[in-house]
């Protein structure tokens, strides 16, 4: 491990602070240790490609999670959604050196922050129709009315 870089990434860490525009957000805890990071990512067009703007994290844990962390989130700009899913742990921290194996696991959780950041922006996107629903009744509602008025349907020919 590179201690060098794993203490100029402590002394001057990147992007480090919630993020409240940001697109989508990620949170990871490690069991091992009671660790948390939480990396919150921005999207912007370039070239006819969405492409990460920026990303920042927090981090509740030791300071090899907090260095990767901060590594990472440089590493991924200007990346596409699917060049970021395919980054590794080791990847992701590769400019400290291989990590020890006590230390593996605050890669890994940095790793997860940013695939949990990445898979919830997929899951707004797909989902846009709630979002942009009109004013009128959504389907929820009409399925709920439906629900009520077979609800009522039931009651007065179960009597019968
Ligand atoms: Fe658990 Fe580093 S994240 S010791």
């Amino acid at each position: 491990m590179n201690e060098d870089a794993l203490q100029s990434a402590l002394s001057n860490p990147q992007n480090l602070g919630e993020m409240p525009d940001a697109d989508a957000v990620g949170t990871v805890g490690s069991p091992d240790c009671g660790d948390m990071v939480r990396m919150w990512l921005k999207y912007k067009e370039k070239d006819g490609k969405k492409v990460i703007d920026k990303a920042s994290f927090q981090s509740f844990g030791c300071q090899t999670a907090i260095a990767v962390a901060s590594l990472a989130t440089e590493l991924i700009r200007g990346k596409t959604k699917e060049e970021a899913l395919q980054m590794s742990a080791a990847e992701l921290s590769a400019p400290l050196g291989a990590l020890p194996p006590m230390k593996i696991h605050c890669g890994q959780m940095v790793e997860g922050a940013l695939k949990a950041a990445l898979e919830a922006e997929s899951a707004v996107a797909t989902t846009p129709a709630a979002a942009t629903a009109p004013t009128g009744p959504t389907l929820m509602d009409s399925l709920a009315d439906a629900g009520k008025t077979a609800g009522k349907i039931k009651i007065v020919l179960q009597p019968s």
